[in-house]
């Protein structure tokens, strides 16, 4: 790949603004892990053919491996260190360890970005809502018995606490 020159961008990522000099063209997936530091989104194929490099952009599941820097600029950017949105685990991270989900956990975190884009468009998914939306996300272990049961349990969740009455306080 050819690049171009450094200049200075601006990223949101997870709520925090960020300076960065980097040539636009880079993948985000590089800038997020080698410039920013955050390191829980994998590179697995560079090809948008495996999911492992999936983030939000503005609440939809994207390839970072493949979407430019520039791309992302004044745009809302999720990883999976800012999944959550409370303190604590998001539903779908208790979710995968009550239903010990991860083997290798190499796709893990893009299997989990995947699964909340999912959950934000089908609340209660069927089996084949989360076959076809997450049919993007490899795992070389074969964890998607556990994929599909984890993010069944995390429907649950959150339609549980979106039930819960709001407290005046
Ligand atoms: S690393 Fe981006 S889809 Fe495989
Ligand atoms: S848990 Fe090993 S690749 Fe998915």
């Amino acid at each position: 790949m050819e690049y171009g020159e450094d200049i200075m961008i601006s990223l949101n990522i997870n709520g925090e603004t960020h300076a960065i000099d980097v040539d636009p063209a880079t993948p985000l997936l590089w800038v997020i892990r080698d410039y920013v530091g955050l390191t829980g989104t994998k590179f697995g194929c560079g090809i948008a053919q495996c999911g492992a490099c999936t983030v939000h952009l503005n609440g939809a599941a994207i390839r970072s491996c493949v979407t430019p820097a520039q791309v992302a600029v004044g745009q809302q950017i999720t990883t999976i260190e800012g999944v959550s949105k409370q303190r604590g685990l998001h539903p779908l991270q208790q979710a995968w360890i009550d239903e010990q989900v991860p083997q290798c956990g190499y796709c893990q975190s893009g299997q989990i970005m995947s699964a909340a884009a999912l959950l934000e468009e089908y609340p209660s998914p069927s089996d084949a809502e989360i076959d076809r939306v997450m049919a993007g996300n490899i795992c070389r272990c074969g964890t998607y018995p556990r994929i599909r049961k984890g993010i069944k349990r995390a429907a649950v969740a959150i339609n549980a606490l979106d039930k819960e009455p709001v407290s005046d306080g």
